[in-house]
Parts: structure tokens; sequence; C-alpha cells
């Protein structure tokens, strides 16, 4: 047994039992009150018009995707950093992926690179990835969606918590469409679950159908028929209860985030670990993320002093899902083969995480 697991969550098992037992008392345990007031309360908390709760943040991306209307051999771009969340739909549709590299020494992809992809490729679809809270957007960027009218969707599984200041939005409502995750291993969760959110009323409308295997909710029709592909991706008042409560405390533990990251900055001071210097507007981070040397003796080090380690995203082209990509990759590819999230999360408090850095730092 570890002593140090890498996720710590603070959870209020007592609060959880009672929000549930409401959910059953209630006799909609499917998609009711307690699901629209979840996506009601994360509306206003992101200040966007339209929030579509689902099942988890890969649904989220999947229905995303689906409103894209991708076609067969359609052209896609996305950051080689990227959870195969993200890429697994484009690959369900049929759609084609290239992958773009990062900054150096960063999560965050290469505007510079991506928006030269843009002109040479003429994608359908863009798919920005805000990885461990940090986002950056780019006005060339804007400019070449506004000439081109390529579909943006934002991942921003990892990135609920940071409220980027730029133009008063939040991070993940800037283009089409944004999904997240509220799944366990997320500061804001409801079990498994995920959201889509958009400003875009006809938008909102067709992903509530395609939650419903593209059956639109219209009392009018009297058949129930689909308009659109579309899949059972409703969540349910049960999961959708815990939602509330954790998004209840989103101040908080974005606190408790932004000080334990802070904590591991000021207390690792051993050379061969580097934590990376979070970037973006506002970075609410998920996980504690390193550059480590000599990652192999690392993870035992680790393993022998019950710390809990793991990789942190690694590369599509990893994955081979696409093939023979020619663009130069290497910023991703020392990101995946050297990144480590060290234990974290908001159950841990900063003396365990000082304790932790103590340890660490004899590697
Ligand atoms: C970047 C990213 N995208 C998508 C997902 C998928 O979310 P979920 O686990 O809720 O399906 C995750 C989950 O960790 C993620 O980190």
């Amino acid at each position: 047994m570890n002593k140090y697991p890498l996720l710590k969550i603070k959870i209020n098992k007592r609060r959880y039992i009672q929000d549930i037992s409401d959910s059953i008392k209630k006799n909609k345990m499917t998609m009711g009150p307690k699901c629209f007031d979840l996506e009601k309360k994360i509306a206003n908390f992101l200040k966007v018009k339209n929030v579509i709760l689902t099942t988890s943040g890969t649904n989220a991306l999947m229905m995303a995707t689906i409103l894209s209307n991708l076609k067969p051999f359609d052209k896609v771009i996305i950051s080689n950093l990227a959870w195969v969340a993200a890429t697994n739909p484009v690959l369900i549709m049929g759609g084609n992926i290239n992958v773009v590299d990062t900054m150096p020494g960063s999560e965050i992809i290469d505007y510079n690179k991506l928006n030269e992809a843009i002109i040479k490729i003429r994608p359908k679809l863009v798919i920005l990835v805000h990885l461990n809270g940090q986002a950056k957007y780019n006005k060339k960027f804007d400019q070449l969606k506004k000439k081109y009218k390529f579909f943006v969707i934002e991942d921003a599984a990892q990135a609920l918590l940071t409220k980027s200041d730029f133009k008063k939005k939040s991070c993940g409502t800037f283009y089409d469409v944004g999904c997240y995750s509220l799944s366990i291993t997320k500061p804001i969760h409801m079990v498994y679950g995920g959201f889509c959110a958009t400003n875009n009323d006809k938008y909102a409308k067709y992903l509530k159908a395609v939650r419903s295997n593209g059956v639109p909710n219209n009392k009018k029709l009297k058949k129930k028929l689909s308009t659109s592909k579309g899949l059972n991706l409703k969540p349910s008042d049960i999961h959708a209860a815990i939602g509330l409560f954790s998004l209840r405390n989103a101040q908080n533990f974005s606190k408790t985030l932004s000080e334990n990251y802070k904590e591991y900055e000021k207390s690792i001071t051993n050379k061969k670990i580097k934590m990376i210097k979070l970037q973006g507007r506002m970075p609410i981070p998920n996980y504690a993320t390193a550059i480590v040397q000599d990652i192999k003796r690392f993870f035992l080090f680790c393993q022998r002093n019950l710390i809990e380690v793991s990789h942190g995203v690694t590369t599509i082209t990893e994955t081979k899902t696409i093939r023979n990509p020619k663009n130069n990759l290497n910023n991703s590819i020392f990101i995946s083969n050297n990144l480590v999230r060290l234990p974290f999360g908001t159950g841990y408090k900063k003396s365990e995480i000082r304790k932790i850095c103590k340890i660490l730092n004899k590697f």
C-alpha cells in the first residue's frame, strides 16, 4: 500500500449518502431535477449560456465531434500531447488526424506550428487541449478560424477550475464547444460525468438530441424519431447529487490545489526534479507535474518509498492511430517521456506535500 497515493480527494461520505438518498426518494433517479440544477449551476460558474451534462468527458467529446458534422476523411488537427478520449471520436467518425507539436518544455500547443498547419491542411475541425488547467489563446488562430470557418472543440477536461480573464470568458468557452470531465480524478466530480458547454443555442439543442439517441425533445411530435446521430448518454440524478456538492466547493478546491502546487515548487530542491511552471491565465492544476531525470530509476525510488507516481498524458503518435506523421514532434515526445505526476489532490495537506518533497529530495 502506498503511503502517498497519486490522488487524494476530499470527500464527505455522510453528505454523499444524504444527497444520493434524496435523489432516490424523489423517484427521479434518471435525468431529473438534480441534473438540470447542476447544468444551471455549472453554466453560472463558467458564465456560459448552455451546459449539456453527460456521463463522462469522453462522451462529451463524442457528442461535440458528432455536432461538428465530421465526415469520413475530413481533416482534423490536434496537439500531439492529448488524451485519446479526444482522438477516438474522430477515428470512430472516420476523420484523418494531423498532430502538431507543443512548445518546448510545455504541455501547450505551439500556436505558430498550429497556424501554419491550418493554412496548409485546411482542417474541418481543430481540437485544442487545455492540459492541467493551462490554456492559451492566440489572435492569429482566431483570424484563421474566421477566415476558414473550421469547427473548434476545446478539450477542457482538465481545466474546469481555470477562470481565464481574457475577454472575461472561462477556459473552454471561447469557441464552438468546450468539453469537460466530472470524473472522480478531477477536482469537481460526480464520480463519472462530464459535459459540453456552448454559447450557441442551436448547438445546445442539437447536443441534447445527440445525448438522447439523436431524438430531439419536442413534445409536439407524436413519435420519437431520431433526427441526428446519437447515443444514450444521459446522466443520472444520483451522480448529479454528488456533482452539486462537489461544485459548491470549487473555490476552496482551487485554493488548495494552487497552494499545494506552490508547496511542491518551494520544497523540491533536488535538481533532478524540475516542477513544470504552469502557463496560461490563472491556471488551476489538476496534477503536480515535474520533469525528471533518469525516470526509470525515479519510478523505482518512489516505489521503494511508497510514493505513487505516474506518467502524464502521452503523445497521440505513440498510440499508433495515425500514419507517418512527418512533422517535428520533439517537444511533445520529450514531455511524454520525462513528465511525471506526483501525489496531488484536494485531500492533501501542505504538511504532507512537504514530507513527500523531503523524501524526493533524496533521489
Ligand atoms: C485531457 C482529457 N480529455 C478527456 C478526458 C476524458 O474524461 P473522462 O475521464 O471523464 O471520460 C480526460 C480524462 O482524464 C482528459 O484528461
